[in-house]
């Protein structure tokens, strides 16, 4: 009896621990089979290794230890520049595109989102708008065929400020950035395992927030 309710204590502290992932818990990133999203896993129970993994990561990925297995689907933008003469990204091998890559490896609908690269995990996610275990409907599968409907990926503050618009220059503290390598990357604007402001947003996106952290309009 004694060991019982020792173990409950136990059990019942390491609950706020669990939860410290805390925000992605039962978000739509969270693929395990014990998730209340509603696409998820009937075999995978652990939250993580959707993305990560503790040894032999992604080696051509720029996000840590990552573990899912990475699109080979290129991106068409038309037109190929940006307004200001800017040539986007295409090809998903590319450093440039490295950073979003992980993300299109689930998003672009190419790559099933159970398929691991560390092979002995991988998992059956199954649910709405997912077939052959890939995400292949819906508002959040973004398709590489028509990437203009997308902000710019893969491209840098221009250096000049004169234009139609100007950039600002964003402090190194802002969580709202260019990635390590000064690209717009899909983790500029979202953080993966965080919901607090919906949709990923890594801050309140009110009054054009996110926007305004790059843009001087
Ligand atoms: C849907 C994909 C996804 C899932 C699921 C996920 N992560 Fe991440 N994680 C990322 C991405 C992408 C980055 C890189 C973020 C960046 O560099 O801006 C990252 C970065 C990290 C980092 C390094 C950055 C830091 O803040 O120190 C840690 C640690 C981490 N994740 C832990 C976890 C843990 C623990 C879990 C499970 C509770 C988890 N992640 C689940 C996508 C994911
Ligand atoms: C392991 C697969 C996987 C990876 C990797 C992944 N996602 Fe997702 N993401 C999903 C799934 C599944 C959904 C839910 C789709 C649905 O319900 O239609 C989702 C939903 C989203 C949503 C919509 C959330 C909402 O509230 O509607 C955003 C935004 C998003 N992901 C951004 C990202 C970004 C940014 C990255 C990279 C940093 C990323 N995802 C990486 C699987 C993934
Ligand atoms: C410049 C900022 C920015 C970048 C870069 C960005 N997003 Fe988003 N994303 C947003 C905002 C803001 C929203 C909220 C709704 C909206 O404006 O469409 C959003 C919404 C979404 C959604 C929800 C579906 C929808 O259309 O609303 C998904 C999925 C998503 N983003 C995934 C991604 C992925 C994957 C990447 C990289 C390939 C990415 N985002 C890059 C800002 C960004
Ligand atoms: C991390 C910095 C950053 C953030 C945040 C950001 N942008 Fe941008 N944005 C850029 C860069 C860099 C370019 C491309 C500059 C160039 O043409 O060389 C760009 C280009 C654009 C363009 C022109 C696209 C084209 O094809 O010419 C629009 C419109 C735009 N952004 C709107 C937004 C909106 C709306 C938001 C908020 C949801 C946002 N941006 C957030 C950096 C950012």
């Amino acid at each position: 009896m004694r060991r019982n309710i020792f173990i409950a204590i136990a059990l019942g502290m390491s609950i706020p621990a669990i939860a410290w992932g805390g925000t992605i818990a039962n978000t739509k990133h969270d693929l395990s089979s014990t998730s209340t999203a509603s696409i998820k896993s009937t075999t995978q129970g652990d939250t993580c290794v959707f993305c990560h993994v503790s040894h032999n990561g992604q080696p051509a990925s720029f996000r840590p230890l990552w573990s899912h297995s990475l699109t080979t689907q290129n991106l068409t933008w038309a037109p190929t520049t940006t307004v200001r003469g800017t040539t986007l990204p295409t090809s998903m091998a590319s450093a440039q595109l490295a950073g979003s890559r992980a993300c299109m490896s689930c998003h672009d609908g190419t790559v099933a989102l159970g398929d691991l690269l560390n092979k002995p995990l991988d998992a059956t996610v199954a649910g709405p708008n997912v077939t052959a275990g890939k995400l292949t409907g819906g508002i959040n599968l973004l398709n590489p065929a028509t990437m203009q409907t997308n902000h710019p990926l893969g491209i840098a503050k221009p250096a000049a400020v004169t234009g139609f618009t100007a950039f600002k220059t964003v402090p190194t503290t802002s969580a709202v950035n260019y990635d390590s390598q000064g690209l717009v990357q899909c983790d500029s604007c979202h953080n993966p395992h965080d919901n607090t402001f919906g949709t990923f947003l890594k801050i309140n996106p009110a009054g054009g927030a996110i926007c305004f952290t790059c843009h001087d309009v």
